[in-house]
């Protein structure tokens, strides 16, 4: 979005011009004018979408001056920056139609949200209603961690969604090493450090990018580092994911604590991943009787079969009787892929797109997003370069 920043003040130009760079998409200050004066008398040479204009030292009188500016630039989206009393001016900025008001000094996180609103208004970015799925494993290793970070990938390249990621291990999280080799900058701990920064800008700063829709925010390595980790600030940070992706999907691992729980009584859909074992569905037993006590609806908790060999002696029918739950999907044993990619860190979709798991988590893709293959056959054409793909 292009800016025409008014000011005197280059410390506040600087400023803005600094946090506007760093959003995304970004603010560019494309012109500048030394007050209002000088604003109204010579035009920008392109109409900007936003105008800021500093009225910290606008006197009452050249309230008239904010008016003109408004006709001058009637497409624009106003933000007025106002020092201290400034009533009169601030009733003839609303009346000619400027809706942000902020006082300085300039507040970042105030200003990230008055932005936001901004850019939603002007159609720069869509205010999203994103859907939290939450992924856990009834045993260690029965494969959440790679079916959430592959599914996560798949859901972004196949159906084009916008994915976030966020590993919820309070200790060796590693969901971002399953599909990145790049080394997390930031973590959740981080974003919990600073929560009263998180808006989406600063969320899409602390991620590792995998790839363009999708992002990992890391697990917290150092749980003892002195952070407070707690219940709200994962209420915080899914309320601001939701606006700003279209899934969130969350590698819960085994633990539930104050902070996973919060997030599970959020979530949309939760997604045990458990293996045709007799050890996983004792566990899984014991998993779903806590969902039950947390009076968490059955039609929540989708069970998904991992390495899952069809002709064992153990059928999913038994494992539904067992568990009284439902299994959504199943996840075929796919060793050589699996390993391959895990060992890579490269998602198994983007190593082999024929191999049966990213088949399989491409059907996984359609199930969630419930777009049918008959209306959709370019998401499997898209995948396996054909249009009559069968599933
Ligand atoms: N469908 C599959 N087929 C074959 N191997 C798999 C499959 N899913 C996962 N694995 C392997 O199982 C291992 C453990 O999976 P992981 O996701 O780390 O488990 P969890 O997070 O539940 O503890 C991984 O190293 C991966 O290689
Ligand atoms: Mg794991």
């Amino acid at each position: 979005m292009k800016a025409l920043m008014i000011t005197r003040d280059s410390q506040l130009h600087a400023e803005v011009a600094a946090q506007g760079a760093a959003r995304l998409p970004a603010l560019q200050l494309a012109a500048s004018r030394d007050g209002l004066r000088d604003a109204v008398e010579r035009l920008a040479p392109e109409a900007p979408q936003l105008v800021i204009v500093d009225a910290s030292d606008v006197a009452p009188a050249e309230a008239e001056l904010l008016e003109r500016l408004a006709r001058l630039y009637p497409g624009a989206a106003f933000m007025l920056l106002t020092g201290g009393q400034q009533h009169e001016l601030l009733i003839r900025a609303m009346r000619a139609g400027m809706r942000e008001v902020l006082p300085l000094p300039l507040q970042h996180k105030a200003f990230h949200e008055a932005m936001d609103r901004i850019d939603v208004q002007a159609g720069v970015t869509q205010l999203r209603d994103g859907k939290v799925l939450a992924f856990l494993s009834c045993k260690g290793g029965s494969g959440a961690t790679f079916i959430s970070t592959n599914f996560g990938y798949a859901l972004a390249t196949l159906a084009e969604k916008k994915v976030l990621l966020i590993d919820l291990h309070g200790q060796f999280g590693d969901a971002a090493l399953y599909v990145s080799d790049l080394k997390p900058a930031m973590t959740l701990a981080h974003v919990c450090q600073q929560i009263g920064r998180v808006d989406g800008a600063f969320l899409a700063s602390c991620l590792v990018h995998v790839s363009p829709g999708f992002g990992v925010l890391a697990a917290a390595d150092d749980p003892v580092g002195g952070v407070d980790m707690t219940a709200e600030h994962m209420e915080t940070i899914l309320r601001v994911a939701r606006q700003h992706y279209d899934y969130i999907v969350l590698d819960v691992g085994r633990q539930i604590d104050p902070m996973s729980l919060r997030a599970l009584d959020g979530a949309d859909a939760i997604y045990p991943v458990l293996q045709l074992a007799l050890p996983d569905i004792r566990d899984g037993r014991r998993l779903l009787d806590i969902f039950r006590s947390l009076g968490y609806p059955n039609e929540r908790v989708h069970l998904i079969v991992n390495r899952y060999e069809k002709g064992g002696k153990l059928r999913l029918s038994d494992l539904e009787q067992a568990l009284g739950a439902e299994v959504v999907h199943a996840v075929p044993n796919d060793y050589i892929a699996a390993t391959d990619s895990v060992n890579q860190g490269v998602p198994a979709l983007q190593l082999s797109r024929t191999s049966a798991v990213a088949r399989s988590l491409a059907e996984l893709v359609e199930r969630v997003t419930a777009r049918r293959i008959a209306e959709n056959k370019g998401l499997f054409g898209r995948l396996f370069g054909r249009a009559d793909a069968e599933l």
